[in-house]
């Protein structure tokens, strides 16, 4: 098959292109090679020279229409992300860009037989808990006011009390701030235009993904690659909160085999799926195990700031995933053990943490209580 994958020079998209390769298939990139991710303009090393490769934007039809001829499939990945609050962006990116492969597809009745799009486990805000009282509640973003007292749990909806986490499944979403949103829109448009149009469309919401080429330039999320810069530069990871906020991350390797299947099962067609890791645990466990693994003595720190619209909890339920066969293969440790071994190879690796933080705080994303 001919397979376009836009974001193809980013960390997901370029593993992706590595197994579609591997598969035989013929692989197209879009990618404008955006900063902080990449340096201005230069295609990464990893870029394999088989993949063509097509510089454009995916908010400009013409990159579209170049990049879509004579394509079987599509892996839409370009996305911006993160924090900021640069709100228009979110959604001139990642859901007018998507707006605009179903418009371009459509008009031109063009043969693309799937379209898998890469949503996240950020669409699900604080997602579900349990109230001993009230039953499942999917609380809304905390006040601030909560979180300058540093009361950092989500309170029951209904009658304010304390709630039992839950892993979330991919029933409801709840989605809070503008990357969260963004995506769940873009959902929302490949999949009823998939229906309404015959494209079968599949969202995928990924968890926290890590593993090797995750850009360390763009350090507003993604807690191994900043803990890991951090302690390659001698300086102690830093946990918003208390640092006891749950997570699940999944190795970047299993978020490719994922993408495969469901680009080649039938089953999965316009529905939407979790790809987690299946286990969760606390950011401050997951710095200290990060250390331990890098054989670092640096223990984190915790100096009580918080990331405004942030999630206190979010572990994802993968079994709707697992029953078409796919699995997490890579143990946790393995995946920590890779990233850090590909950083400490590169030679612009620094604590690049420092620059967004102070980006961060002057942008009022994250705050000291
Ligand atoms: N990494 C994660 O933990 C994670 C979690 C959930 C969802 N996702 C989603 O997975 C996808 C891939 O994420 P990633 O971590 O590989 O990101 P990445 O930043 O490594 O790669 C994204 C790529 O898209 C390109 N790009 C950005 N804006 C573009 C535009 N306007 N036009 C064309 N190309 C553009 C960038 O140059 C980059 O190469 C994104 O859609 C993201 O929202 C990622």
């Amino acid at each position: 098959m001919k397979i376009l994958v836009t974001g193809g020079a980013g960390f997901i998209g370029s593993h992706t292109v590595d197994l579609l390769l591997q598969q035989g298939h013929h692989v197209r990139i879009l990618d404008t090679l955006t900063p902080p991710v990449h340096i201005a303009g230069q295609v990464p090393d990893y870029v394999p020279r088989d993949a063509e490769f097509v510089l454009g934007d995916v908010r400009e039809r013409a990159a579209w229409e170049r990049a879509l001829d004579g394509v079987d499939a599509v892996f839409h990945f370009a996305a911006y992300q993160d924090y900021l609050t640069d709100f228009s962006k979110f959604f001139h990116v990642n859901t007018v860009g998507t707006a605009l492969l179903y418009e371009i597809v459509v008009e031109k009745k063009l043969p693309v037989q799937k379209i898998v799009v890469a949503s996240s486990q950020a669409t699900y805000g604080e997602g579900k808990y349990e109230c001993p009282m009230d039953g499942v509640q999917y609380p809304p973003l905390r006040p601030v006011e909560q979180l300058n007292r540093r009361e950092w749990e989500p309170r029951c909806p209904v009658c304010g009390g304390a709630l039992n986490l839950l892993i979330t499944d991919e029933t409801r979403v709840n989605p809070h701030n503008q990357y969260a949103m963004s995506k769940y829109t873009q959902e929302m448009l490949a999949l009823n235009f998939g229906r309404r149009y015959n494209i079968p469309s599949v969202a995928l919401r990924y968890s926290i993904v890590q593993g090797p080429r995750q850009s360390f330039r763009n350090a507003y999320s993604g807690a191994l690659r900043i803990f890991a810069t951090r302690l390659l530069s001698g300086h102690a990871p830093i946990c918003y909160e208390d640092g006891q906020q749950l997570r699940d991350f999944v190795s970047v390797h299993d978020v490719a085999r994922a993408n495969v299947l469901v680009m080649q099962d039938p089953r999965a067609d316009y529905q939407v799926f979790n790809v987690g890791g299946g286990r969760a645990i606390s950011v401050v466990e997951f710095a200290r195990l990060v250390a331990r693994r890098m054989d670092v003595n640096i223990a984190p720190e915790l100096p009580g700031q918080f990331r405004f619209g942030d999630t206190r909890h979010i572990v994802s339920d993968v079994a709707k995933l697992r029953a078409l066969g796919w699995a997490p293969r890579v143990a946790f440790d393995e995946s920590i053990d890779e990233y850090v071994a590909w950083a400490r190879s590169q030679p612009d690796v620094r604590d690049y943490y420092v620059d967004a933080e102070r980006e961060m705080k002057a942008k009022g994303t994250i705050r000291e209580t």
